[in-house]
C-alpha cells in the first residue's frame, strides 16, 4: 500500500467488528512504528496494548466508574485551550455536528449524544485498545513526537487492513486506566487508540471530515 493510500483511507473508526487482531500483527505494527522520528531521538512514548480478558475487565471497571462519577476524573492536561477561537472552534463544532448527523442524533438529544460519547470507553468495540503515555517532564516538542508515533501506527494499521480510533477522551479516566496498567507515577496518559477491523456498514463510519485547502494552511514565499 502506498503512503498516499494509507493516508486517504485512514479515518477515525467509531464502530469495529468483533474479529480479533492477533498479537503478532500488533507487534509487527509497533516494530515498524518505533522507527518514527523524535527530536533528539528521545522516543518519548510508551504504549500499553490491552486485549482479551484484560480489556474486558478494564471496560467493566470504567462502566462502574461512570455510574459512580459520570463526569469522570479531571484530565491531567487540557484537551482543548480555554475559549477555543476560530477557525478552530468552528471546525470542532462542525466535526461534532457532522458526526452526530450520521447517526441521526440531534443537538437537543443530550442523552443520545452522551450515550454515543460514552462508546469511547468501550473503544467503540475494538478488540484491541492501546494507551499512550509520556513522561510528565516532557514538553510540547515531545508531545508532538508522540503524535508522529500515533500517525505511524494509524498508517501502518491500514497496511494490515485495520482501522484505528485515536481517543483523547480516555484522559477523562486516567485514574481508572492507571489502576489496570500500573504505569510509573512519572508517566501521564495522553490518549487511547482502538485498533481493529472496521464495521463498514455502521452509519457512523460514513463520516468524512473536511480539511482546509492547501492555500489556507500553507504560505508559499517566492
Ligand atoms: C490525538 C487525537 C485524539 C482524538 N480523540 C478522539 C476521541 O476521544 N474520540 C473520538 O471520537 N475521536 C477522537 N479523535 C478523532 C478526531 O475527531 C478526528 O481525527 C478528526 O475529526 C478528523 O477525522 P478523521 O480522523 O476521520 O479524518 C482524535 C484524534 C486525534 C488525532
Amino acid at each position: 500500500m502506498k503512503v498516499s493510500d494509507a493516508l486517504a483511507t485512514r479515518i477515525t473508526c467509531r464502530a469495529f467488528l468483533p474479529d480479533p487482531v492477533p498479537e503478532d500483527m500488533v507487534r509487527a505494527i509497533l516494530d515498524k512504528a518505533r522507527f518514527s522520528p523524535s527530536g533528539g531521538n528521545l522516543q518519548p512514548w510508551h504504549v500499553f496494548v490491552v486485549a482479551g480478558d484484560a480489556l474486558k475487565a478494564l471496560i467493566a471497571d470504567i462502566g462502574q466508574s461512570m455510574a459512580e462519577t459520570p463526569r469522570g476524573q479531571v484530565p491531567q492536561y487540557r484537551i482543548y485551550p480555554e475559549n477555543l477561537k476560530d477557525p478552530y472552534e468552528s471546525r470542532r463544532f462542525k466535526c461534532g455536528e457532522d458526526m452526530y448527523a450520521t447517526i441521526g442524533v440531534a443537538r437537543e438529544n443530550r442523552k443520545g449524544r452522551i450515550a454515543q460519547f460514552q462508546r469511547n470507553f468501550r473503544f467503540f468495540d475494538a478488540p484491541v485498545g492501546m494507551f499512550f503515555y509520556l513522561d510528565r517532564t516532557m514538553g510540547p516538542p515531545q508531545w508532538a513526537d508522540v503524535g508522529i508515533f500515533l500517525q505511524s501506527i494509524m498508517l501502518l494499521a491500514r497496511e494490515h487492513g485495520l482501522h484505528t480510533c485515536s481517543q483523547e477522551a480516555w484522559a477523562q479516566w486516567h485514574g481508572t486506566v492507571a489502576g489496570h496498567l500500573n504505569p510509573p507515577d512519572e508517566w501521564m496518559l495522553f490518549c487511547g487508540m482502538g485498533l481493529g477491523y472496521m464495521d463498514e456498514g455502521a452509519p457512523i463510519n460514513g463520516l468524512r471530515t473536511e480539511r482546509a485547502a492547501v492555500d489556507e494552511i500553507a504560505t508559499f514565499l517566492k
